[in-house]
């Protein structure tokens, strides 16, 4: 059994495990190779034989114990039947959400335009040493909701009033994308996955008052679902701030991703019941070594001789220099 699995299970192995979301991705000149010779981000999602080999790239260069299959969480939109394009520094784009096609959409179209994501981890599995983990992830309703209906106006700010009068039909489409999103998990480790990681990127844009509904009550629902199924499962409900701990008592999950704005020493104290992963500030691997060391060593002392994940706060930024990769993971193997 891999090592994460067996961690996030037992919740009380302390032995090291370490890998980094975004391991995969334009930090790496091998991917940027790939990526200058497909330009359409969702085609290069569905090609099983370059996300295969772009998952394993991180995995052939550096001492990981996990790789993260190479999709994306607009996947989901994009089986729903939404049109997905990425724009070059600007982001996702997304077509015009329509409820009457959503709520036609089924299980057997759904898995069906997901295959080659399915193929892709099936691959993977293959060519992957058995003590890794092969992580597989979703995005979470809320944060789906997001693009879904294009409801960000800008980096951080949210259309309150539209939530509000749009209440019943995004309570409705919640509900049915907790299913397909269920689905989605079953497929991927059917397909070979060994853990699954909910990606909750914008729960820190929920008014206050909305966050059980829109944040706890969605993921909630979702390891309701990986206990029954006994997937071992990883929350992360990033800038929630103090949240994390009400979050954490609700929810349940086997793992929960600590985002750069929480303290690590709050986090152990706070978070029980749980396996911590992650936590260090992206940036820090533009900084110094000297600077970058320092700060890694506040996570690995404070989670000593607890059941940890070695992890980010976030996603590695595109502008950080791979060696710079290499020497944090040595340096936590050293540590
Ligand atoms: O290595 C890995 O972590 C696995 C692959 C992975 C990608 N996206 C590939 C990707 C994962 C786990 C994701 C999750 C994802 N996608 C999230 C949640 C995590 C987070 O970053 O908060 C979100 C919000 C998305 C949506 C998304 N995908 C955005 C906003 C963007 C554009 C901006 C950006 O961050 O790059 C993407 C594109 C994307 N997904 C790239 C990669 C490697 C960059 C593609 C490129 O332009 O080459």
């Amino acid at each position: 059994m891999s090592n994460l699995r067996k961690k996030l299970i037992s919740k009380n192995d302390s032995c090291k495990s370490i890998w980094f979301m975004r391991q995969a991705g334009r930090y790496l000149p091998e991917f940027r190779e790939i990526r200058k010779k497909n330009k359409d981000f969702i085609e290069l999602c569905l090609n099983s034989e370059l996300s295969s080999q772009i998952t394993l790239q991180p995995i052939k260069r550096f001492d990981l114990d996990s790789a993260i299959i190479f999709s994306d969480i607009l996947m989901t939109p994009y089986a729903l039947g939404q049109e997905v394009k990425f724009i070059k520094d600007k982001g996702p784009k997304i077509s015009e959400f329509n409820i009457e096609s959503f709520l036609d959409k089924n299980e057997k179209g759904f898995t069906q335009k997901l295959n080659p994501v399915y193929k892709a981890i099936e691959k993977t599995r293959n060519n992957l040493e058995k003590n890794k983990s092969l992580i597989a992830f979703i995005g979470a309703p809320w944060t789906l909701l997001v693009y879904m209906l294009n409801m960000k106006n800008s980096k951080s700010v949210i259309d309150i009033k539209r939530l509000e009068k749009e209440k019943d039909k995004i309570k409705i489409i919640i509900k049915n994308l907790i299913n397909f999103l269920c689905i989605h998990i079953r497929n991927q480790i059917d397909a070979g996955a060994d853990v699954i990681q909910i990606f909750d990127s914008w729960a820190g844009l929920i008014p206050k008052e909305k966050i059980k509904d829109y944040c706890y009550y969605p993921n909630a629902k979702i390891i309701e679902f990986c206990k029954k199924e006994k997937i071992p499962n990883i929350c992360f409900p990033k800038g929630i701030n103090e949240k994390y701990e009400e979050f954490n008592q609700i929810v349940k999950p086997d793992g929960i991703n600590i985002d750069y704005q929480i303290d690590p020493a709050w986090a152990k104290k706070k978070l029980k019941n749980v396996v911590i992963q992650g936590g260090l500030d992206p940036k820090i691997l533009l900084k110094s070594d000297k600077e970058m060391f320092q700060e890694a060593t506040k996570y690995i002392q404070t989670f000593k001789a607890s059941p940890y994940i070695f992890n980010l706060g976030h996603g590695l930024l595109p502008e950080t220099d791979p060696d710079r990769v290499k020497k944090l993971i040595k340096f936590y193997r050293d540590n």
